[in-house]
């Protein structure tokens, strides 16, 4: 369902008309040059998933907002879409985004199985230029890279693989996963569980729950009845307040330690409450990272958002979207028609003022980055060290 974007408290420039394009001599960067630079949102705001997809496109306008609400000197017109989560939805979603709205760049999604999905459709093209600004799918930049796919956030690999480490370092020898069964939970299980066992630790068994649903009882019965030494859990969202909070109430949580990639208390730690304190994660962001940026993003993000669910990963992502969006067209001087220049731009790209810590993109177009060890405590995830600095995506079976 095509949505009017209402999903914040400030107000946004917002497309110029379609008539006022019109009235432009129509050659490709005299049009270029006028009219509104057209960005397509495929994210969800709906659902489990509904603050992240939120929490993306708030901050992203916010980035360009404050640089002024042009990229290269032109209005920005979005078009929104709802992904609903839908995987079956997201052809014609990102089809309609291409075809009929003609959108300069695409931005989306926050599910990997959707990303496999547009990916598919966006990679064998030459336009749009596609920008992944959260959907971990580790094939989006290895077996299904393409010369016009980017990604802002991360693979499911990279906050996952670090976690294993960090749970045989404290001491622990077995351990069960448990995931949404759907390609980002496996991929992130998988990596946590290569790493924990390279470092002497075995996983016992992988639990697997069917997305999005959030009856977790026979689950969590089933950890006690195995009794490993920890948890390793990926959810998000909706799904990750429940699952924090069903843990603590079966009384598992002062037994078996949880841990996971940082999505399990990624923007909701305020709403889970106690259940979450003292949870250790892994992840390219904390709330109190101590550097200029970080503290201005959130200052700027509370102000115009509120503090619930307030800056979180999901919106740092958001923000550096919208930065990497304003360097590149700033670098090709707004003409979206110059494709060559806007993928050297993308690919040479370095966010220097992220709210996360300096990145770049990786030849496989995804970013090479710090991942921090975390723990949650009063509503916050606040960082205890490095789980892994400047980390970079093997990229398996990509070969641009
Ligand atoms: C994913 O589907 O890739 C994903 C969704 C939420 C958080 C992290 C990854």
């Amino acid at each position: 369902m095509e949505k009017k974007l209402n999903t914040s408290r400030r107000r946004f420039v917002v497309a110029a008309s379609a008539a006022t394009a019109a009235a432009f001599v129509p050659t490709r960067f005299a049009i270029g040059a006028k009219a509104p630079v057209k960005i397509g949102i495929l994210l969800p705001y709906s659902g489990t998933y509904a603050m992240l997809g939120n929490s993306i496109t708030n901050a992203m306008k916010m980035r360009i907002e404050q640089a002024g609400g042009k990229l290269g000197g032109r209005d920005i017109e979005y078009i929104g879409i709802d992904s609903e989560m839908s995987i079956p939805k997201a052809p014609i979603n990102t089809k309609k985004l291409i075809g009929k709205e003609k959108v300069d760049f695409l931005v989306g999604p926050v599910h990997s199985g959707i990303a496999a999905a547009m990916a598919k459709i966006v990679g064998p093209r030459d336009t749009p230029i596609m920008i992944v600004p959260n959907a971990g799918h580790n094939g989006i930049t290895g077996s299904l890279c393409a010369k016009n796919i980017f990604r802002t956030s991360f693979s499911n690999w990279q906050p996952a693989f670090p976690g294993g480490k960090v749970m045989a370092d404290d001491g622990h020898k077995t351990c069960v996963t448990c995931a949404w069964k759907y390609g980002a939970g496996i991929q992130m299980m998988a990596a946590g569980k290569e790493n924990f066992e390279k470092h002497g630790g075995t996983v016992i068994k992988d639990l697997q729950v069917p997305f999005p649903k959030v009856e977790f009882q026979a689950f969590l019965s089933e950890i006690a009845a195995l009794k490993p030494d920890c948890v390793f859990a990926f959810f998000s969202g909706g799904g990750a307040i429940k699952f924090v909070k069903d843990y603590a109430a079966a009384g598992l949580k002062d037994k078996i330690a949880l841990y996971g990639p940082g999505f399990l208390t990624e923007g909701v730690s305020r709403a889970q409450g106690e259940a979450a304190d003292g949870i250790k994660t892994t992840l390219h962001y904390a709330d109190n990272l101590d550097n200029a940026a970080n503290k201005k993003f959130r200052a700027d993000y509370i102000k115009a958002f509120g503090a619930k669910p307030g800056p979180n990963v999901f919106s740092v992502q958001g923000y550096d979207t919208g930065s990497l969006l304003l360097q590149v067209m700033e670098a090709v001087g707004g003409d979206t028609g110059a494709t060559d220049d806007i993928i050297a731009a993308l690919e040479g790209a370095t966010i220097s003022d992220s709210p996360r810590g300096v990145w770049k993109m990786s030849k496989n177009h995804n970013p090479i980055q710090d991942i921090y060890l975390r723990q949650a405590k009063g509503g916050d995830n606040l960082v205890l060290g490095m789980a892994h600095a400047q980390l970079e995506d093997p990229g398996a079976g990509c070969n641009l």
